[in-house]
């Protein structure tokens, strides 16, 4: 039986490059014997995961959204043997649109944990799961942003239980003898897994040691939650406090589609433009920023004004992931970080935080920290220290990258992580059961191919 190739086109163009690029895949394609199935990312209607876990536990496998293509996307992705992202690369990263396609496809993977190359990750729901090639379009050669991609696509691989992946990055400009080359070379080779302790160097120190105190702050709250308070808005709550007790002027913005039309873009660069210090939180998706938080990104870079007379901005974010280790928000903050560069931000630091769910989850974060207690009170005392160091003109310390990889409780980290995940295998079958869901029903696989 030929190769089944599903290969998902998100380069978002119809540049020289983008058309060269896609031409160059085909040829290569043409020479295996596979059957392509070749979707245009841009043209799928697709509504932005909303965090509900729904998936998981109420229609285990699916997802809420119905109406739009998410599902068929998610049935392509089950049928076929490998899968091509082919996409423009955002500071790193996948562009938006890849993003929330990948996004959306947190239903290939069952609620429960395991334990992969030293990393929490979920369990895959399907036996057979695709090989993952990535294939990214840069605007300029870079070392670094090549690095991140193929960091990015490796995460992934572990992420989505992939049996093999391979990752490559194409300039625009690039001869098209390389880029055949490239081409054909990551069709066929397998990319090791990246290991983790090389994740947190991913993300560069800050860009400055001090400096005037800023007088205005916008903290964006972007985590994609609709239904309940995200833990991303109450960590902008939290950091918004230390921040105006230390006599900041501050902002706080919670992110959603609005933004992106025109008269939000219009409102959303002005208060941009008026702040001299921007905070975003948000959840870690997919190993990196979710679409919307990428899409703002990228529309910063896009709309800003590159001679703007307003000072100098400095950026700091905070990431808080599902997964209890703080490095797996690493490449994610190295995302960031690139933005700031290439927009000419200074780059503030970052603070990363293991197992949202468990520290945060959606809770008010208490900042008076002499009242603050375990597991809650490494996060509440790391953002004050965060405010405090932002609002003085400081970066974010570096101390604090130690304290968040120690466990949240006076116990070993190892101890902490077991406790974590049963907990949280434990509070998945139980909101099931409350539903209705059986636990046979949360191992639901509705796209598995049926011959
Ligand atoms: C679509 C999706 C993808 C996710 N991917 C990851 C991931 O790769 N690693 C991780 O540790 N957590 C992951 N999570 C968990 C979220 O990061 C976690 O639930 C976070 O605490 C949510 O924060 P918020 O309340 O600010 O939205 C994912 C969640 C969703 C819904």
């Amino acid at each position: 039986m030929s190769e089944r190739i599903l290969v998902l086109d998100a380069l978002d163009s119809q540049s020289e490059a983008a058309q060269s690029l896609r031409t160059n895949l085909r040829n290569s394609l043409a020479k295996r014997s596979s059957d392509i199935d070749w979707v245009d990312v841009s043209r799928s209607a697709l509504v932005p995961c909303i965090g509900c876990f729904d998936c998981f536990r109420t229609t285990p496998g699916e997802c809420r959204f119905r109406k739009d293509d998410g599902n068929y996307l998610l049935a392509k992705l089950a049928g076929c043997d490998t899968v091509i992202r082919l996409s423009g690369i955002s500071f790193g990263g996948y562009n938006s649109s890849m993003k929330l396609v990948l996004d959306r496809s947190v239903p290939f993977v069952l609620p429960f944990f395991e334990i992969v190359n030293g990393d929490t990750h979920h369990v895959p729901r399907y036996e057979k799961r695709p090989r993952a090639v990535s294939i990214g379009l840069a605007t300029e050669s870079g070392a670094r942003e090549a690095e991140l991609f193929r960091t990015i696509a490796a995460r992934n691989a572990l992420n989505k239980a992939s049996p093999s992946y391979a990752a490559t990055v194409i300039y625009c400009g690039e001869n098209p003898e390389n880029m055949a080359r490239k081409i054909e070379d990551v069709l066929t080779r397998n990319d090791k897994p990246v290991d983790i302790s090389t994740l947190e160097r991913l993300v560069p120190a800050p860009s400055f040691v001090g400096g005037p105190a800023p007088k205005r702050a916008l903290l964006l709250s972007a985590s994609q939650k609709t239904l309940s308070t995200s833990s991303s808005e109450r960590i902008c709550r939290a950091l918004m406090h230390h921040l105006k007790a230390a006599g900041t002027d501050c902002e706080l913005l919670t992110l959603n589609a609005s933004v992106f039309s025109d008269k939000g873009r219009e409102r959303f660069l002005a208060q941009v433009e008026q702040a001299d210090l921007m905070v975003m939180a948000f959840p870690l998706f997919v190993d990196a920023l979710p679409s919307m938080p990428t899409r703002v990104l990228e529309m910063l870079a896009e709309y800003l004004p590159q001679n703007s007379a307003a000072p100098k901005k400095r950026f700091a974010v905070v990431v808080n992931c599902g997964f209890p280790e703080a490095h797996q928000n690493a490449p994610a903050a190295a995302i960031c970080a690139h933005f700031a560069e290439k927009i000419g931000w200074d780059w503030a630091g970052a603070l990363l935080v293991g197992g949202g769910e468990g520290v945060v989850c959606g809770k008010e974060i208490t900042t008076n920290i002499a009242k603050a207690h375990p597991p809650f009170a490494k996060v509440a005392r790391a953002l004050a220290l965060m405010g405090e160091a932002l609002a003085h003109g400081v970066p974010v310390p570096d101390s604090l990258g130690a304290l968040m990889a120690e466990a949240p409780l006076p116990i070993p980290f190892s101890w902490w992580r077991k406790l974590y995940l049963t907990m949280g295998d434990w509070g998945f079958r139980k909101t099931a059961r409350a539903g209705g869901v059986s636990k046979k029903q949360l191992y639901a696989r509705p796209y598995a191919p049926k011959n």
